[in-house]
């Protein structure tokens, strides 16, 4: 297994450009099962999950074809309505196939994606919503067999909002005899830029990016040719890397209005952020000052960014309360950096956060694709070395990451394992 060695105490100045947003890239290329015909994405990043999708897609019965940032599907052959255990464990956001499946093949029996690190990640409300639209779910031996004649737009009022059950249902109702209105909709930027994809491909959705989100059934959709929008937490993390080292980091090709609670919250902190069109320059503060924090649903402050800020609060000077309210179990990072001297507490979704001085590098194990970012930038400020094992959770969602941190004068450098 791959590290990632890094020596402390450089801070960050230059350019780094954001790539295509892993949470919007997966439904979007899933969106391609819904025509017939050859879709083609560009901006599309280089990370494993996307590779695990696209390896679902052709097991379905898709035809891929891969470039660099870009890929063409064509779903035309799509004839295999199973989405196996052995691909569906690698990436749970594989159960979004559920509601294209049902749409075009009127069947669908898909591995249960099971838990995480950061918690249950139960689908129940995925579930619901497709019940609601007529089908017929059974869940036995691990999977979920689902099937129905015809689906049937309905009312859905999702019970918590959530992102990938927003966008399951927003697919399955695309092509749904009638209409369908879900309720207490997600409406996080990567739900908008789906529904501005299938509209695009002919279907008919109002409201995207608000909590209440109509989809009118149209008899078939056409296939499109799309951009991904920008990172936000890719963004994000660099915005925090800048702050975190007192650098001067110009970010560009990233949308500044996707990250309205970050910036804000990092301001408090005492660092500038500048934005000019698609580019946000980020310049550290002297003393980072001690902010709270709680995570929320967009457009609050995102649980993908509260590791990566802890490690900012880590060496303020203050104490800051970090409160997570999205996941039951999102500080798995906490006894890592603990181990680099960070003086933090937890308390039920609550981390104390004491600053201090100084961090020490250490070795320390990743364990989710975010609590790995922040053991990066924890690296970042550490006095010594740092290495950080099993980075493979790193490479689900951060394209080149130390080969970007390089460019902006980290002592950063991967060790094949
Ligand atoms: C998406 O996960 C993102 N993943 C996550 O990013 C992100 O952290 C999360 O949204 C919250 O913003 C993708 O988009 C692929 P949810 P998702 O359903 O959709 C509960 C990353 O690091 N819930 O919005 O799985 C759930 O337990 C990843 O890029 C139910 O109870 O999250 C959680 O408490 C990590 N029943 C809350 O809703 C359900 O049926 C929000 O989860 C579904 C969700």
């Amino acid at each position: 297994m791959d590290k990632i060695i890094i020596e402390g105490g450089h801070s960050l100045k230059g350019e780094v450009r954001i790539s295509g947003a892993k949470n919007a890239a997966l439904p979007i290329l899933v969106s391609s099962l819904l025509a017939d015909g050859w879709n083609t994405y560009t901006n599309v990043p280089g990370l494993k999950d996307i590779e695990s999708t696209l390896l679902l897609l052709e097991n379905l019965g898709a035809k891929i074809e891969r470039g660099k940032n870009t890929v063409r599907i064509d779903a035309s052959g799509l004839n295999n309505p199973e989405a196996s255990y052995d691909l569906v464990r690698k990436m749970r956001a594989s159960i979004l196939v559920l509601g294209p499946l049902l749409a075009r093949l009127k069947e669908a029996k898909v591995s249960l994606p099971g838990g995480c690190a950061i918690g249950a990640r139960p689908i129940n409300l995925h579930l619901k919503g497709l019940a609601r639209l007529g089908a017929s779910i059974e869940v036995e031996h691990g999977y979920i067999k689902a099937s129905v004649d015809c689906l049937k737009g309905n009312s859905i009022y999702f019970d918590i909002s959530t992102v990938t059950g927003t966008e399951n249902l927003i697919m399955a109702a695309v092509l749904a005899d009638g209409v369908t209105v879900l309720r207490n909709a997600a409406y996080e930027p990567e739900i908008l830029a789906l529904a501005d994809v299938l509209n695009k491909m002919g279907a008919d959705i109002k409201g995207a990016g608000t909590s209440e989100i109509t989809i009118q059934g149209v008899s078939s959709l056409k296939p499109v040719s799309v951009s991904i929008i920008p990172d936000r937490i890719e963004a994000g993390t660099f915005m925090v890397a800048s702050a975190l080292t007192g650098g001067d980091v110009t970010i560009t090709d990233c949308r500044s209005d996707h990250l309205e609670a970050v910036i804000h919250k990092l301001s408090l902190t005492g660092t500038k952020v500048i934005i000019d069109g698609s580019n946000m320059r980020v310049k550290g503060p002297d003393k980072i000052k001690s902010v709270d924090v709680k995570t929320l649903p967009y457009p609050g402050f995102p649980t993908d960014m509260q590791a990566q800020f802890m490690v900012l609060m880590s060496v303020a000077c203050g104490f800051s309360i970090i409160s997570e309210t999205i996941f039951e179990n999102r500080f798995i990072h906490v006894s890592e950096l603990r181990r680099m001297g960070a003086q933090i507490k937890v308390s039920g979704n609550s981390a104390m956060v004491q600053g201090v001085k100084k961090l020490s590098g250490a070795p320390v194990m990743a364990s989710d694709l975010r609590a790995s970012a922040s053991l990066i930038l924890a690296g970042l400020v550490a006095e010594g070395k740092t290495e950080v094992n099993r980075v493979y959770h790193l490479d689900r969602g951060y394209q080149s990451i130390e080969a970007k941190f390089a460019k902006l004068g980290a002592a950063v450098k991967r060790v094949k394992g």
